[in-house]
């Protein structure tokens, strides 16, 4: 039987579960799920293949590991002790936080861990170019006034895309302004729009004009072309439904990444309406609460949609 693992969040290792519905081996926040890889939202990494290999020794595992390929993650659960010894046997890969907007490392990434002493599971290909998923940057402690900028940072990384001078950008939900600090850094022109006021500091930098109004209340109509639209509005997943679909359809916008703000009981309707929107990809980033970022792009003819 074809079975993938599939790597959650160790906060939402529920959300996981339940999005596979059929998980048929658990090892901690490791879930195996029976036939092909799926693209689940709630995964930080998909092993795809993964292969079960009796070890009899930490050297026939590293050799074992090193015979199949050069870069390998360590997802830590049983045997951590001998684990450790089994990594050291192993080539250093690089896990140095990038340094925004640094691109993402270019070379496969294999996942592996022990099961017991003697049992290890590896998978050569996985989704994530991070180790476990977990996506490094080294921060700006100083100017963006809250963390949220770093979740944008880590979606327009996978992206493998970023706004560039000449594109103009509409941030909404912009307070504090982290994320319009990010789009301001990368050269470009941001519209930033919330009920509440930026932050004095980010306010006085240049090539960001601000306006205090609903996100809601904006019309695609008023602008001839928007690149990227950036929307974090804390709103029901619905009204982000209606204010996303309101802005495709105005075909005024090339891009869209947003927020999709989850609270209680999920909608697994309004996030089914979400997935099918053509050209989308909905994800739960590193960086992410209890919330997932969606991503959309206009296709061009004959191109395929960048993917997160
Ligand atoms: C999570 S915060 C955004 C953080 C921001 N992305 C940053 O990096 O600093 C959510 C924001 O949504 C804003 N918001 C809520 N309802 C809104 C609406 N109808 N129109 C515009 N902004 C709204 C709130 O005022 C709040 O500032």
């Amino acid at each position: 039987m074809t079975v993938t693992a599939y790597l959650a969040h160790p906060d939402f290792i529920d959300e996981l579960i339940g999005e596979l519905g059929d998980v048929c081996e658990r090892h901690g926040r490791l879930l195996l799920a029976p036939g092909p890889a799926r693209a689940v939202a709630w995964a930080q990494n998909i092993w795809y293949e993964p292969q079960r290999v009796t070890i009899a020794s930490i050297g026939d595992a590293a050799k074992t590991l090193r015979g199949i390929q050069r870069n390998w993650a360590h997802y830590a659960y049983e045997a951590q002790g001998r684990a450790k010894l089994i990594a050291e046997k192993l080539p250093h890969v690089s896990g140095k936080p990038l340094v925004f907007p640094q691109a993402r490392p270019a070379a496969p990434l294999g996942s592996w861990t022990l099961l017991d002493r003697n049992t290890m599971l590896c998978a050569p290909h996985c989704s994530s170019a991070f180790s476990n998923g977990e996506v490094p940057f080294v921060e700006d402690k100083v100017t963006p006034p809250t963390r949220a900028y770093l979740k944008l940072w880590e979606a327009l990384t996978l992206l493998d895309e970023r706004p560039g001078p000449g594109d103009v950008c509409l941030d909404l939900g912009s307070c504090p302004g982290g994320w319009t600090w990010v789009v301001q850094q990368l050269g470009v022109r941001v519209l930033s729009i919330d009920k509440a006021p930026l932050d004095p500091a980010i306010a006085a930098l240049p090539n960001i004009e601000f306006r205090a109004q609903s996100a809601f209340a904006l019309d695609p109509r008023e602008f001839e072309r928007i690149d990227w639209l950036f929307c974090d509005v804390a709103c029901y997943p619905k009204r982000l439904l209606t204010l996303v679909k309101r802005w495709i359809e105005s075909g005024v916008c090339g891009r869209l990444v947003c927020t999709i703000k989850l609270q209680g009981e999920t909608d697994q309707a309004v996030l089914r309406e979400f997935a099918d929107i053509a050209g989308s990809t909905t994800r739960h980033l590193w960086h992410n609460k209890h919330e997932l970022t969606w991503t959309w792009a206009r296709s061009e003819p004959g191109a395929g949609a960048p993917q997160l």
